[in-house]
Parts: structure tokens; C-alpha cells; sequence
């Protein structure tokens, strides 16, 4: 991830450069239900250029995977999402 962005008074870090997305929006993607890089790039357009954000879109969603298994209430959302 690279580059710090003021977001709404609270920071955020651009994770795609060159479509100008940040975590947050990522974040955000995935609590709405983005489950995949597809979905990802569907929704955002992230990784569909350079690419070279792709690596940390993954681990973005491979967190929020692993935070939802330690929560049985957070992996039932995010299925019926
Ligand atoms: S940084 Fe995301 S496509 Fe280039």
C-alpha cells in the first residue's frame, strides 16, 4: 500500500494507484460483499491496469476472511451478503 490521502478527516492509504482507491474504499467493497478479486475489480477497477495492487487487494480480503472466522456472527453476514 502506498500513500497516506486525508478521507473524509480520517486517514485512509491509497492501495491502487493508478485508479486512486483506497483501503477504506476496499474495505468498504468487502462489507458490502466483494468476496474475490473479481469483485474487486468489478466494483472498484482495481489490479486492471498496472497490477501491481493486486497483492495487497488479496491480503485485504484474505483479513477480512480470517476476522470473519473468528466471528461466527461476521461470517454469517458475510455469506448472506
Ligand atoms: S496500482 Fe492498481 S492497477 Fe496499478
Amino acid at each position: 500500500m502506498r500513500g497516506i490521502a486525508n478521507f473524509y478527516g480520517t486517514y485512509a492509504m491509497y492501495v491502487c494507484l493508478c485508479k486512486g482507491v483506497t483501503d477504506k474504499q476496499i474495505r468498504n467493497a468487502i462489507n458490502e460483499g466483494a468476496c474475490s478479486m473479481r469483485d474487486l475489480r468489478e466494483s472498484l477497477d482495481v489490479a486492471n491496469q498496472c497490477g501491481k495492487c493486486g497483492r495487497d487487494c488479496k491480503s485485504l480480503l484474505n483479513e477480512s476472511a480470517l476476522a470473519g472466522a473468528a466471528s461466527p456472527m461476521q461470517s454469517a453476514q458475510f455469506v448472506a451478503a
